[in-house]
């Protein structure tokens, strides 16, 4: 009789609905990858009545207790769906002390609490796995554990947040504002009703935090990342972007220091050929640089239900091949060893390039000044180009000046801004934003 396995379901949002229908529409595709069948036993949610039914579930195996599923006999593997830090800490870590296997699609939990869960996992010997954390279907995870175990990883530049991107796609296709675009992504439902985490880049620092802890072997404080959110890109930006030949990606960067580790997450512009300005939509990529392949990128949809329960199947199935080699739980290094701490890059201590699109007003002498000032604390410029009326001076209307730099230091760029930005000529706030590659 072919052996099964038993799996509890934390949650029966979208993903939990997907691994019901993926577990049912890919059972003959699992059975011939494992050898076995993937069981759902039980699934746990807040309240049976009110359960989405995003797909027929039988409604025999719902039930509101988190800790008897968790413990049940019949269980191997809890897959934890619930999201957010609270009950989903409480819930993973009262599995591994049950002794369970544990799939979780949960970057925040992972970012903000990791290192307590491996622990706990390695104590107990048991497996956690997280592929659906990080790019959803996009199996980043398992490329940088597996496929890149010999290399050594330099740099990465991702696309990690689909509703970010999708924005950022939208306006630069129709110029329109963030809030316009916003507004229509949440009514047909590419975005959330409270869109923060998506756009202030606090789902990408979570993200990130995972992609380093594996790139690097080190783990960094995820409320320490800097990042800005792509709210702050007006149509304006996109269209200097693209007069450079550039286009601007909602991105997180990490890079590897030998003694630090540089982390940040925001917007940014990158060459027009380069593979990721490419990457429109909702989709994600990443694209990572390691010693010995060189670069190579990674592609696929970053959320939705399919995609997402294929990633977290795909672990069960891991786990599964895991426990009929007897290597279940073994004390597999989850990240590469020895995990060492590493300071981060200081965001003044970065380097890179950077826009700097000015508002002044349009009198002789405005440029030379921007000049003598960006020069004056180091600042190279590559290339110039001022915008505006022909006449129009000195009215309320400002004229754009808008430098790109050579590399500087961040620290150098902020202290000229802060002199530039308290000019007499200066009509707005100068809008700064990093050039990337
Ligand atoms: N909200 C995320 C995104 C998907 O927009 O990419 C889940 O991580």
């Amino acid at each position: 009789m072919t052996r099964k396995i038993g799996v509890a379901l934390l949650g029966l949002g979208n993903v939990g609905g997907g691994v019901i229908k993926l577990l049912e529409d890919n059972a003959a595709a699992i059975l011939g990858r494992l050898g076995s069948r993937l069981e759902v036993r039980t699934v746990v949610v807040r309240d049976p009545d009110k359960a989405k039914r995003v797909v027929d579930v039988d409604r025999a195996l719902l039930s509101t207790d988190v800790d008897a599923a968790v413990r049940r006999d019949d269980i191997e593997i809890v897959c934890e769906l619930i999201g957010g830090t609270d009950q989903a800490r409480t819930a993973v870590l009262a599995a591994i002390a049950a002794g369970k296997h544990v799939v979780t699609a949960n970057k925040a939990l992972l970012a903000e609490h990791g290192a307590e869960v491996f622990a706990a996992a390695e104590r107990a010997g048991v497996d956690v796995y997280y592929e659906a954390a990080v790019c959803g279907g996009v199996p980043i995870i398992r490329v940088l554990r597996e496929g890149l175990a010999s290399d050594r990883v330099e740099s990465l530049h991702a696309i990690v947040n689909g509703t970010s991107n999708y924005i950022l796609t939208t306006m630069a296709e129709t110029r329109r504002p963030f809030a316009d675009i916003l507004r229509e992504a949440q009514d047909l439902g590419y975005a959330e009703a409270d869109p923060t985490l998506d756009v202030s880049g606090g789902d990408a620092a979570h993200k990130l935090a995972i992609l380093v802890g594996l790139c690097f072997g080190t783990t960094v404080d995820v409320n320490a990342i800097p990042r800005e959110g792509i709210d702050m890109v007006d149509p304006i930006d996109l269209s200097y972007a693209e007069k450079f030949g550039y286009v601007i990606k909602p991105l997180v960067i990490a890079r590897d220091h030998i003694t630090a580790v540089e982390a940040r997450v925001h917007p940014a512009l990158i060459p027009a050929n380069w593979l990721l300005a490419d990457v429109a939509g909702a989709k994600n990529a990443v694209y990572v640089h390691s010693y010995a392949l060189g670069p190579s990128m990674y592609y696929g949809a970053g959320a939705g239900m399919l995609p997402t329960a294929m990633a977290v199947v795909s672990d069960m199935i891991e786990i599964g091949r895991n426990i009929f080699a007897r290597a279940a739980g073994a004390p597999r290094p989850h990240r590469p060893r020895p995990v060492e701490a590493r300071p981060m890059v200081a965001i003044a201590d970065v380097v890179t390039r950077y826009y700097l699109r000015f508002g002044v007003h349009d009198q002789p002498g405005v440029l030379g000044q921007l000049m003598t000032i960006l020069g004056a604390h180091g600042i190279s410029i590559a290339q110039v180009v001022q915008d505006g009326a022909p006449g129009r001076r000195d009215d309320d209307q400002p004229v754009w000046v808008v430098v790109l730099t050579h590399e500087a230091r961040e620290g150098a760029v902020r202290d000229a801004l802060a002199v530039i930005d308290a000019l007499p000529i200066v009509a707005q706030p100068c809008r700064v934003i990093r050039i990337a590659g």
